[in-house]
């Protein structure tokens, strides 16, 4: 009997204390001082009994809650009896609170989604408009007393947008295009999933954040999800995520009807593809009824579509709107559309132009359930873009705009950026049209153009990883999204701390510690990585993760820099370039053609300038790209260093692995922050006036050290590896454990030893540092097992990683050794070891 107690103990202690993020900001922590509560309800009454329904939920879920963060048990009553007992929650639609309670004075207030939240009095009143907003209510309630935030107040909230969906680019063999968190939760060997949980799972976090709709596979669509099984596997799906207000929705293949249906063509205005695509809606509507719609790729990056036969774009939308229409569902149909083999020696060729060249003349022509989806920036989620101009392009079609969670050209959750500013600066921007205030958000939102619908998609990407995302800090954006979606007003700063207090705790260090880090982190990413609008240096052909800005130029892709010898930047100006700038409203165009009055943030992406062009900050671009990489660098060395002062005020599990993520990135930014100032050092010929770039007197080069069983090694792009002949080094053989030595030359003291080397992709090699024979550490290139971001298989600004040993103390002549064993393809491969006294980076 001891036995068996002692062992529910531990595994009980183990359950509370296992913060594997799974449970998000849904944690139901015990608040501290919950006796502040004056009036503890007592029961809570839903007013439905049905189990699929979002109230019903709600009641479930209050009950879980208040168990977490109250500490009382309270019973769910479903039957709605009239109020006799004080101190309940009650929970329901507006509809049936009224037919139960009579009549209440806000009901007139309530738009489609809202609810009433009121903590006055003796009973707490949670009336949605409909079910999904007596949800919402139940969950802003919770998070209220999460934040033990006891206010007695009454208010109506609504939501600035109709479509707040996310968008899962999960392809049928389980993996995901651009994810960082593992395998699908909703596919696997080319089937929808059989077990649901997780997918249930994911609808409660989005639910609670007030998204309403999930396209669950990727925009690379494939047509065997339209296979019979696989209908009823989207049947499945949706079932798991209807009690949560969640409606499913699918991204379609446009030639599906030939390539899964057998016709000869795809033509959206023959009637045999129409009668196809309306066959096929309404299978889907047997077993989904509630769909939300379709997402469509068309004419993009290769996938086929309406322009194949010459029909236009709106055909194309038409086609799948009229399908849906007596459904009730939506189109949403991307902008995202472009010739990805532009000529990069035409000097006009523009990228940038695209969505307003193929979407301007079809304004007005698109059925009334298409939106358009406009990615927020003219190019593809880059560090910095101005907003797409097509925002103010389209007044008489509905449009929503796609924002990125998952971080594809910003560190693959990898490096820590909060987004919610980046996101906020494009739905604040004042698009002027027609001289009148015209905000992306009510834009998008459908005030502004007096359109029906609009919203918001962000692609987010979670994954069967226990943070859902590869990352505890990342949520942070997922958590901001929903909440933008909902409340473009609202400050990033807000939302931060509500997801910071109910993520971990209400620590004052802690508060001010992760909130410091986020909104540092988008700036920091953006000096280390692309500056001054010139986007993400990052390799574009690859992996989109390390830096290699030669890939931005001189391809098909048009995500040109126009870098040479003597300037850099893409003319997009009317006067003498792509005539981008023109595509805005005439009082931005005009901003944006003028050099002077172009922010410096984006002056490259306007203007083609030379080096030595002088900013508003008075220095010139080179000079800037330097310190800024500099200063990116030294700030993601601090986010590591605020991060571990939090040791002790973090369980264990979320500290450690922040902490390796946060180490990861401090090396990562050394290496974006050489790789950058080397490549335009070299290619510009202008030295830093700081004398950092490319000297490096702490470091001492691999290829410089006495060589065993390693050779020397040419790393391309050169500017992926350290020192004058920019090289590395590799064991002789993939058998052969090679080591490299050196007589330490630096002054006796106390140092951090770094040492950069690649970690690839195809084996696990294993290496040990060690000073005169003492082992001071060991270490596995095996990042594939422990960060989600891609890998790569080549030795570039990919793979090149730091591991660091801090504080060894090392006498003057001491031999460093680093030996190597290869693994399979992994040839060990080392760039340089660094003594940094202590407080040092380099
Ligand atoms: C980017 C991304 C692709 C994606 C595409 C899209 O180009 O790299 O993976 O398919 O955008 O949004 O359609």
């Amino acid at each position: 009997m001891m036995d068996f107690l002692l062992l529910f103990c531990i595994v009980f202690v183990k359950f509370v204390a296992a913060e594997d993020g799974h449970r998000a900001w849904l944690r139901y922590a015990p608040v501290p001082d919950a006796s502040r509560y004056r009036y503890l309800p007592s029961s809570i009454i839903a007013l439905n009994s049905t189990k699929s329904s979002p109230v019903y939920t709600a009641g479930q879920e209050l009950q879980q809650g208040i168990k977490g963060i109250l500490g009382k048990q309270l019973l769910v009553n479903t039957n709605g009896t009239r109020k006799t007992d004080t101190l309940a929650i009650i929970v329901g639609t507006a509809d049936t609170y009224t037919k139960i309670y009579g009549d209440f004075d806000e009901a007139g207030d309530l738009e489609e989604d809202g609810f009433y939240l009121s903590t006055e009095g003796r009973n707490v009143l949670i009336i949605g408009s409909n079910e999904r907003g007596a949800l919402y209510g139940a969950f802003e309630y919770l998070s209220r007393l999460g934040q033990a935030n006891f206010e007695e107040d009454s208010y109506v909230d609504n939501p600035h947008a109709p479509i707040r969906w996310v968008n899962q680019w999960d392809n049928l063999d389980g993996s995901i295009e651009r994810g960082y968190a593992g395998p699908s939760i909703f596919f696997r060997n080319g089937f929808v999933a059989d077990n649901v949980t997780r997918v249930a799972e994911y609808a409660r976090l989005l639910a609670s954040i007030r998204i309403n709709g999930v396209i669950v596979n990727n925009v690379n669509a494939n047509s065997s999800l339209l296979s019979t099984r696989n209908i009823e596997g989207l049947g499945r799906l949706a079932d798991a995520m209807r009690p949560y207000g969640i409606q499913l929705g699918i991204s379609l293949l446009f030639s599906s009807p030939r390539d899964l249906g057998g016709l000869p063509t795809f033509d959206p205005l023959e009637p045999t593809v129409d009668a196809w695509w309306a066959n096929i809606t309404e299978k889907l509507y047997a077993h989904v009824p509630d769909m939300v719609g379709y997402l469509v790729k068309a004419n993009s990056e290769g996938q086929p579509g309406p322009l194949t036969y010459n029909r236009t774009l709106a055909d194309g939308a038409n086609m799948f709107a009229r399908a849906l229409e007596s459904h009730g569902g939506v189109v949403m149909f991307r902008a995202f559309v472009y010739d990805n083999h532009i000529n990069p020696a035409n000097w006009t060729a523009d990228r940038a132009n695209a969505a307003v060249d193929f979407f301007k003349d079809l304004d007005g022509k698109f059925d009334e359930n298409v939106v358009v989806q406009i990615k927020y920036g003219p190019i593809d989620f880059q560090v910095r873009e101005p907003a797409s101009p097509l925002f103010s392009t389209l007044r008489n079609t509905s449009t929503a705009i796609e924002l990125q969670v998952t971080q594809e050209y910003l560190g693959h959750q990898d490096h820590l950026v909060y987004l919610a500013p980046l996101w906020k600066e494009i739905l604040d921007f004042d698009m002027k049209a027609d001289n009148r205030p015209s905000k992306v958000k009510d834009i998008i939102s459908g005030g502004r153009f007096r359109r029906p619908l609009g919203g918001s998609a962000g692609v987010v990407n979670v994954g069967t990883n226990t943070t859902w995302l590869g990352s505890h800090l990342a949520m942070s954006n997922l958590y901001a999204y929903g909440k933008l979606t909902w409340d473009p007003s609202l400050s990033s700063e807000g939302i931060l701390q509500d997801w910071i207090r109910l993520t971990f705790g209400f620590d004052k260090t802690v508060l001010d510690t992760i909130t410091s880090m986020s909104l540092a982190s988008w700036p920091a990413y953006e000096n280390y990585t692309g500056n001054l609008g010139v986007q993400t240096l990052t390799d574009i052909l690859y992996t989109h993760f390390g830096p290699n800005p030669a890939s931005q130029d001189n391809n098909g892709w048009g995500q040109w820099t126009r870098a040479d010898h003597t300037s850099i930047g893409m003319d997009r100006t009317v006067k003498n370039g792509t005539r981008n700038a023109g595509q805005y409203s005439p009082a931005i165009a005009q901003q944006f053609e003028n050099i002077e009055t172009t922010p410096d943030n984006l002056l490259l992406w306007f203007h083609h300038v030379s080096y030595t062009h002088i900013l508003k900050s008075g220095k010139t671009v080179i000079q800037h790209f330097y310190d800024a990489h500099y200063a990116g660098a030294s700030a993601a060395q601090s986010l590591l260093t605020q991060w571990s002062s939090l040791r002790g005020k973090i369980d264990t599990e979320r500290f450690e692995d922040v902490l390796f993520k946060q180490t990861y990135q401090a090396g990562h930014a050394l290496v974006w922050r050489d790789s950058i100032t080397q490549f335009y050092c070299n290619l510009s010929g202008i030295p830093d006036e700081a004398g950092r770039v490319g000297n490096h007197t702490h470091r001492i080069e691999a290829e410089d050290m006495t060589l065993s069983g390693y050779k020397t090694y040419a790393v391309s792009p050169f500017h992926a590896a350290s020192g004058p002949t920019h090289s590395a080094i590799v064991t002789s053989t993939n058998t052969t454990t090679g080591t490299a030595t050196a007589n330490v030359t630096f002054v006796s003291g106390l140092y951090d030893i770094a040492v950069n080397y690649y970690d690839l992709i195809g084996g696990r090699a294993s290496y040990e540092l060690s000073i005169n024979n003492r082992t001071i550490g060991t270490w596995k290139g095996d990042l594939e097992d422990k960060l989600g971001h891609a890998p790569s298989r080549f030795l570039d600004g990919h793979s090149a990683t730091r591991v660091t040993f801090r504080n060894v103390t090392v006498a003057k002549g001491s031999t460093v050794r680093i030996m190597g064993r290869p693994d399979g393809v992994e040839a060990a491969p080392v760039d340089y070891v660094s003594f940094l006294p202590v407080g040092v980076w380099d």
